[in-house]
Parts: structure tokens; sequence; C-alpha cells
């Protein structure tokens, strides 16, 4: 049995995530502060289209949030009461609260083990006639399987929402996310690949849809406040539809001009640190890192693990508390959502849904997601951490597992 150790004063700590913050993006945050306009406004667009090019796409929105921008495509793309929208339970909550908010209904499909994306396979099967949109979750920055997703929804006419909060710089086969579904939502939370602190964009190429998109951001009104008060003189806006107030501001995009010319820099140091996890991890038969598929470029955002706990003394949460114990931040992508109290009929704020419902899910319908959901563990992975950081976390993680060895 492992005998725990204690963690002394001098003992190296890595935490879980640190944002890479340097003299450009402080500069420019001082520079809106002082320009007398702080919301939406210039940097906004500035970086809009800096995101835009950078995805190669025709429309992107910036947004306070990723969660913003899955429900505004949800929205703009009319799915509402009695819809279905089909989706992966092994995601952040945002995912699935987005359809809800929108009074549809969120069906769960189990996920692939090796990269925890939904299993395509297992889509068709869920379609119904109330069936309007699947939102594919690109895991990790490890792209869906997107062409086989884009032909069950032509064949059954449904639209296709983006989850890439953690896909910036993915592509599949060759193109990069932001240009393939509908609609597609991209996060820049403070632990995300780069950030604004918190912030989101939507990208699309259809017109109509970026219109109806950007106007819901803002009100559901034709006109934003910088135009409005702009050197054109005083023009009225007009409500056109009760919108969300989700735009993003310029103190948030002052760090994205920033952060945006640093992606492929922060990925490359990313790239090189999961190499060193995997060579590191290749023979410690309880540990499995995810998988990499051809044709796709991967965004490196999580270095995730499966611990094959059937094989040691311990579970993921006592395993994760060891490392924690030992100065390295770990965390957890995800805990399943069709076992959280919501959708087990079991949240202390709502009366239970009926059955059939979004609620009632038990344990043993998915399978995969179950199994990763109580064995999965993120090791840091960022830029502003060292070569020997790294090492750290591998050495504390190599020693944690054989510690608990049967
Ligand atoms: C898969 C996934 N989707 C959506 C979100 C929500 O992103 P945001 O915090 O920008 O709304 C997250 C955030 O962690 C996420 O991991």
């Amino acid at each position: 049995m492992y005998i725990k150790k204690k963690r002394t004063k001098n003992k190296k700590a890595v935490q879980f995530h640190q944002s890479y913050i340097q003299q450009g993006e402080i500069k420019e945050v001082v520079d809106t502060l002082k320009s007398g306009w702080i919301t939406t406004g210039p940097r906004t667009k500035r970086f809009e289209e800096d995101f835009r090019k950078y995805i190669g796409c025709k429309y992107a929105i910036g947004l306070n949030s990723c969660t913003a921008g899955l429900h505004l495509a949800l929205a703009a793309l009319n799915i509402g009461e009695g819809d279905e929208v089909i989706t992966t339970p092994i995601t952040f909550p945002a995912t699935a609260n987005v359809i809800i908010h929108q009074k549809a209904t969120p069906v769960f499909v189990d996920v692939k083990m090796d990269t925890l994306n939904i299993d395509v396979s297992k889509i068709e099967e869920k379609i119904t006639t109330r069936t309007k949109a699947i939102m594919p979750v690109h895991f990790a920055g490890h792209p869906c399987e997107m062409d086989r997703i884009m032909d069950m929804a032509r064949r059954h006419k449904l639209s296709v929402i983006e989850d890439a909060a953690h896909a910036i710089e993915s592509e599949y086969n060759g193109k990069k996310i932001g240009n393939i579904g509908d609609f597609t939502s991209f996060s820049f939370y403070a632990t995300k690949n780069i950030t604004t602190g918190e912030g989101g964009m939507l990208t699309t190429n259809n017109d109509e849809l970026a219109e109806k998109a950007r106007m819901l951001s803002l009100h559901g009104i034709s006109k934003d406040a910088w135009k409005r008060y702009g050197k054109e003189g005083y023009q009225h806006w007009e409500l056109f539809y009760p919108g969300f107030k989700y735009n993003m501001f310029d103190i948030q995009a002052a760090i994205g001009i920033h952060q945006i010319k640093k992606i492929e820099g922060f990925l490359k140091i990313r790239k090189k640190y999961v190499d060193m996890y995997n060579e590191a991890f290749e023979n410690i038969p309880e540990i499995v890192p995810l998988k990499v598929k051809g044709n796709i470029k991967h965004a490196y955002h999580l270095y995730v693990i499966i611990i094959k706990t059937e094989e040691l003394n311990a579970d993921r949460d006592e395993i994760m508390s060891e490392i924690q114990n030992n100065g390295v931040g770990v965390g957890v992508h995800f805990r399943t959502l069709h076992l959280q109290p919501y959708f087990q009929n079991k949240s202390p704020i709502r009366p239970p849904l009926p059955k059939g419902g979004r609620g009632g899910f038990e344990r043993g319908m998915f399978p995969v997601a179950e199994y990763a959901s109580d064995r999965v563990i993120s090791l840091p992975l960022y830029p502003k951490m060292s070569v020997l950081d790294v090492k750290y976390v591998i050495k504390v993680v190599k020693e944690v597992i054989e510690g608990f060895r049967k």
C-alpha cells in the first residue's frame, strides 16, 4: 500500500494553469482604459478581424463567452421548445445548459474511448423527427469526425453547432475548425489556449445567420452603441427581437489582440510538452493517454490521461489528491453530465422532470463516458510552465502510480 509522503516546504509547485500575459497585453489594456471608450468598440472590431483571418472564415462575432456563442447559435437557428439537440455527455455543463435555456432537450450520445469525442456511429439511432441539430465538442482540441457528422446532418436536414472551446488551432482534413458546421463557438476563458480573461467568438460562413447572431448578441437591436454615438450623427436603434447581452468589450479585446499573435508559438510549446508526457508514460500500463488520429491538427488544449484504476489500489480522486499533495495542480475533464444531479432528477432546486424528458438518466446508459468519467485526470499543459516543471509533473505522477500498485 502506498505510504503518503509529507509535502515539504521547499518542494516544487506546478499550478494546473497560468495565463501567459506579457507587456503587449498590459499596455493595450492600459491604453484602452485611457482611451475614453472601454466597452465594445474599435479594439473588439480589430480582434474580431484578426480572429476571422486566423480561422479563414467569413464572420467572427466577439462575445463575452463561448457559452454565449453556443446559446446564440441555437437562438439564431430558431431551436426551441420541443426540439432535440444531439451532443456528448463528456463536456462542460455549458454545452447542454444552453440547449435547456432554449427549452429544447439535450440528447446524449456516448463517446469513443480513444479521443473522448462523440461516437459518430451512435448518432443516427438517436435522430428523431424532433432532432434539429448536432452539437459536437472537439474534446481537448482533437476534432470530431466532421465529414461523417456533416454528411449525417445533410441527410437529415440538421444544423451543426460546433463547441470549439478547446479547438482554436484545430483542423480537420486540412480545413480549419470554424469553417465546417453552421456555427462554431470558441472560448477565451482564463485557462484556454489564448485568453481574454472571459470571452468567446462565434464564427460562421452564412451571411444571414451571421447577421442574426450579431443582432441577438446585443439585445436584438439594430445598431451597437459605438456606432450609434459615432461621427455620422446620432442614429436610432430598432428592436427586432428580444436578444441577449453577450457582446465582447474592448478591455477583453485588448488582451485578445496580443494573444492571437502568439497562438501558434504557444501551441508549439504545448506540443513539445505533450511529446514529453507521452514518452514518459509509454511504459506505464496503468496510464492511457488519449490518441491522435490522422488527417487532423490537434490544438493540444488539455493533456488528459485515463488511469486504469481497476489495476491500482486507489480510485481517481485518491490518486488526484496525492498528485496535488506533491505540489502538482490537476483537473478533471470531464465528469459525465448524465450522472450530475440535474440529469438524475435529483436537483434540490427544481421539481423532477417527467420520465423520458431530460431527467432520469441512470448509470449504465453511456458506458464509455462513465468509465472515463471515473478515471480521467488532466495534467498541467501551458506555455508558462518550463521543461523542468513538466519533468517534475512526470516524476510525481509516476511515483504516485507506482505507489498505488497492487
Ligand atoms: C467543452 C467546453 N464548452 C464550453 C465551455 C464554456 O466556455 P466559456 O467559459 O468561454 O463560456 C467550456 C469551458 O470550459 C468547455 O470546456
